[in-house]
């Protein structure tokens, strides 16, 4: 890889907790992004953030980069199944996208049968059920088994400190939540990005297991992606080359996302009660160094930091682009 563990640790007082960028005009802030409206268009600061168990754990640097350049590499390498929200990257932390309005739901794909929260699969199908989500699964899976075509398992798309929903398909239709047609071409565009996801993750030696989409409407009305794509933040992916060892072992695949951050504190003793303690320098140096490799094993490309600290240079960036903005 091309950047080391000492160039990281030396960076980590660098990560970017946020910048204000008030001449765009006001600051939103989601767990991860902060966002501001400028005109027709919707500009995406990506932090150095980490968010996990709904809290903000601490900061991981070049994690914010990541996952700007490594959206705009996926957002490029599916336009020509839907359409997305991408107009420009005017800096590596930051996405100028088209100002959307989102669908009420989070589109989450599933290849594999897994996870342990209440809204995975796996959880469910262990708890005896088998028909979830709106689809019927057939006796005799194991944990972590492909399934023979990815599944659809939408959520409602929690308001604020709330849980995300389970919701099935039909139910998104008959609530008025998102209409038929429009139903009908975010399930296609979902599976088909996800098929194309799954393909060009494995050429990087990594399975593409589940994602989130979020999708929106334009000024026209059509349906488009939005939101960040394929990122480790909202997807889980696995090692290729253990899986299937591993997986006729019994044992858990080798994971290449957050999960490493999840399994830290659980086996510390974090239980999810309570405000989690903040992120140690260590497991922010390795979970820096895992965000790029994902980058580099999912674009073929080495990852180049950009120059640090990142904030003065987002907002120099930025004051030269709201220059050549048309609104
Ligand atoms: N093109 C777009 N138009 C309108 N809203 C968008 C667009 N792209 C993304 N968004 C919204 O911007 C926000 C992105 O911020 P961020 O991901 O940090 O927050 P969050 O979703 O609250 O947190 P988390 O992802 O951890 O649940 C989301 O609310 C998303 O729905
Ligand atoms: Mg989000």
């Amino acid at each position: 890889m091309t950047v080391s563990a000492k160039h990281i640790m030396d960076h980590l007082g660098d990560a970017l907790v946020s910048v204000d960028l008030s001449f765009l005009g006001e600051k939103q802030s989601g767990k991860v992004r902060d966002l501001y409206r400028h005109g027709d268009k919707l500009i995406l600061v990506a932090t150095d953030r980490l968010s996990a168990f709904d809290y903000i754990l601490g900061l991981v640097p070049f994690k914010g980069q990541v996952l700007t350049q490594l959206s705009a590499f996926w957002f490029d390498a599916t336009r020509d199944l839907i359409g997305n929200h991408l107009l420009q990257v005017p800096d590596p932390n930051v996405t100028v996208a088209r100002a959307c309005t989102p669908l009420p739901v989070e589109v989450v794909v599933r290849g594999y049968i897994t996870g342990v929260t209440s809204t995975a699969l796996w959880r469910q199908y262990s708890l005896g059920e088998r028909r979830i989500y709106g689809i019927d699964f057939p006796d005799g899976l194991r944990k972590n088994d492909r399934l023979p075509e990815p599944v659809i398992t939408p959520t409602t798309k929690a308001r604020d400190g709330g849980h995300d929903e389970r919701i099935t398909s039909a139910e998104i239709v008959t609530s008025g939540l998102v209409p038929a047609h429009q139903w009908q071409r975010v399930c296609e565009a979902a599976v088909a990005i996800f098929k194309r996801g799954q393909r060009i993750a494995r050429r990087g030696g990594l399975i593409l297991v589940d994602t989130k989409y979020e999708f929106g409407l334009n000024a026209k009305g059509e349906v488009v992606l939005i939101d960040e794509i394929h990122t480790p933040d909202s997807s889980r992916y696995w090692i290729a080359d253990t899986y299937e060892a591993r997986h006729a072992a019994g044992e858990e695949p080798e994971n290449f996302d957050k999960e490493l951050i999840r399994l830290y504190y659980a086996a510390r003793g974090y239980r999810g009660e309570g405000a989690p303690w903040p992120l140690p320098a260590d497991l922010a140096v390795e979970a820096s160094a895992r965000y790029m490799r994902t980058y580099e094993m999912l674009t073929q490309n080495p990852f180049i930091p950009g120059e640090t600290p990142a904030g003065p240079r987002i907002e120099q960036a930025m004051r030269k682009w709201v220059k050549t903005a048309d609104v």
